[in-house]
């Protein structure tokens, strides 16, 4: 049993597909362990791409991650760190698999609807930064 951080970005709620990513995820059989909306500011934007901090795109990602509330969850199941990316599709929708979510639903490389953590590593940084232990199912 694997552990992963996703987040409905705020073009996704904006578009109304909170359901819509969930339910991808359900019917491959990943289980959704902990779930809540918010809205960050841009400093906690900063923190939670801290990784990406030298990158050109580091201020507008921040920006757009904070311009309007999001969904955030943990989801669980066998490979679900691998599962989630396979089920977003590729960072740049133009290049994502046909039937993944970026593909059906981002419109750009910078608004692409939905995260879902890239490593053990990058997991085990970004499920504290958003939930503590009692809220993980
Ligand atoms: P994410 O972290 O959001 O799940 O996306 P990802 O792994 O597929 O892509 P990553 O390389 O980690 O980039 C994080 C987010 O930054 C924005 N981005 N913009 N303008 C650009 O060239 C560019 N490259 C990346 C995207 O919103 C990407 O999801
Ligand atoms: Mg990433």
């Amino acid at each position: 049993m694997e552990r992963t951080l996703s987040i409905v970005k705020p073009d996704g709620v904006k578009k109304n597909v909170i359901g819509e990513v969930i339910s991808r995820f359900e019917k491959k059989g990943l289980r959704i362990s902990a779930l809540k909306m918010l809205h960050l500011s841009k400093d906690e934007a900063r923190g939670f791409y801290i990784v990406h901090k030298e990158r050109p795109f580091y201020d507008s990602l921040t920006g757009f991650m904070s311009e309007g509330p999001i969904v955030v969850m943990v989801v669980s199941g066998d490979g679900a760190i691998s599962k989630v990316r396979e089920i977003m599709g590729a960072t740049n929708p133009k290049e994502a698999a046909p039937g993944t979510i970026r593909a059906d639903f981002a419109s750009d490389i910078e608004h692409n609807i939905v995260h879902g953590s890239d490593s053990v590593k990058s997991a085990e940084y970004e499920i504290p930064f958003f939930f503590s232990s009692i809220e993980i199912v």
